[in-house]
């Protein structure tokens, strides 16, 4: 092939969800413009691959960047740095910011925040309450919009909608696929004296598996009577992962690296309140029961729930502490170093971490790579095998979970629309985020 490229990342070996080949991948103007042989090519610049794999940009659709309002915890650009240095192209973010994404002005301000300033691509959810239902539709609608975010049971922030009337209300609001954190807050609440035994190792007996499992029927019920489209985030236990594979024609599913990698009681004793995450890191055999819903596919999208809080908040005893733990930078190492155990293929890995995303939420021109989609990539090392370590981090929170484990798989580079933002761990700039598009948001392609 001949031809003349802005950029050719060559001789690595090409990952999609379906299958692998070695070849180069050609970038005009952001976008792949031919993959194959491209050695006679011209190229304003070529990116030797050679010995690396290229996959599809990696998307995280759940992270918390807490802008505005909790920057002391993380903001637009220091999330967004942590996630192009892990790996991660674009972001989904969540509406439990201060004020909270529930007015689509709200919207419109983060999208103002995160111009020029954020290093990933990017889309905000929009917070549904008891109280801004007639907000919902319109919010959904905007170009830059994951869609809507729904809170059954109380967790960071002040967003709630508790009732099946109101949860009625909302999934009969607007028509995209709804996301969803299935906790039943009345069983949590009588159940929350649990939790002044003062030891966090309570956490996952205070929100125990059927306070999951309870929200989560009450939602696809739901979901079923109106034949809407949800997302059940964060699912943290084996039975409701065995019930939802009974509903995937309208229930997709996440779970995340946390809830794939640790379980009680061992990560509280070892971590501590930095084990402290809703819903709860809960016992072996619920873990063991998530991995076999990734391997049957009932799983489809991996995201980080990344859920930064600073080493003091996470200091008070508990219940005190917050619950949350930070994750967009490890969520690939960790996903590639479970691939290089044998727990799943590298193409699996692909179809959670982008292709999945793609399909499930209509994202326009990502999540694979393919002539015509944005040049978005994610170079990784397979045999590279590093130890995740404090001055790696760039969250503002400043601590993983996961500081002082050794990985096998790296992201060694991270390229967007063709800009590569991250090499080698270095992210020059400038912050050239943009909003995401969506198939079923038609103002985005105006
Ligand atoms: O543990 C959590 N932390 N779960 C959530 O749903 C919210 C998050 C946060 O924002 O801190």
């Amino acid at each position: 092939m001949t031809g003349t490229y802005d950029l050719v990342v060559t001789g690595g070996t090409i990952v999609n969800q379906n299958g692998r080949g070695v070849g180069d991948v050609g970038v005009i103007g952001g976008c792949i413009a031919a993959i194959g042989d491209l050695s006679r090519a011209d190229a304003g610049e070529r990116f030797d691959a050679t010995g690396l794999h290229v996959l599809p940009g990696v998307i995280d659709s759940q992270v918390h960047f807490r802008e505005p309002g909790l920057d002391h915890k993380e903001d637009l650009a220091t999330g967004s740095l942590a996630a192009v240095k892990g790996g991660v192209t674009a972001v989904f973010e969540m509406p439990n910011t201060n004020p909270s994404t529930t007015t689509p002005d709200a919207l419109d301000e983060k999208l103002r925040r995160a111009k020029g300033r954020m290093f990933c691509d990017h889309a905000f959810y929009a917070g549904a309450t008891e109280d801004n239902m007639g907000a919902l539709a319109a919010m959904e609608a905007m170009a830059g919009c994951a869609g809507i975010k729904v809170f059954m049971g109380a967790s960071t922030g002040s967003l709630l909608v508790a009732e099946d009337e109101a949860l009625e209300k909302v999934l009969t609001t607007g028509r995209r696929r709804i996301a969803i954190h299935a906790e039943d807050e009345y069983r949590l609440k009588e159940r929350r004296p649990i939790a002044d035994s003062g030891d966090v190792a309570d956490h996952c007996n205070w929100r125990d598996p059927v306070s999951a499992m309870m929200a989560t029927r009450r939602a696809v019920a739901i979901a079923r009577r109106h034949g809407r489209r949800i997302h059940i985030l964060h699912v943290t236990t084996k039975e409701e992962m065995e019930f939802l594979g009974t509903h995937k024609d309208l229930v997709t599913v996440e779970t995340t690296p946390q809830h794939l990698t640790l379980s009680a009681p061992d990560a509280y004793r070892r971590l501590g309140t930095h084990a402290q995450m809703n819903p709860p890191i809960r016992e072996e055999h619920h873990r063991l029961g998530l991995w076999e819903a990734v391997r049957a596919g009932i799983v489809d999208v991996i995201g980080s729930d990344h859920a930064p809080h600073t080493a003091a908040e996470k200091a008070k005893p508990y219940p005190n502490s917050p619950s949350g733990m930070p994750g967009v930078q490890t969520l690939l190492p960790l996903l590639l170093d479970h691939a290089s155990k044998g727990a799943l293929t590298l193409e699996r890995v692909v179809d959670l971490t982008s292709a999945g995303a793609q399909r499930i939420f209509g994202l326009a021109a990502k999540g694979r790579i393919a002539v015509g989609y944005d040049a978005d990539l994610t170079l990784v090392d397979l045999a590279a095998t590093r130890e995740i370590t404090g001055d790696w981090l760039a969250s503002r929170c400043g601590w993983s979970p996961f500081e002082g484990m050794s990985v096998t798989g790296w992201p060694m580079a991270t390229i967007i629309r063709g800009h590569i933002v991250m090499r080698d761990g270095e992210v020059p700039g400038p912050a050239l985020g943009e909003p995401l598009r969506f198939s079923e948001v038609p103002a985005a392609f105006v």
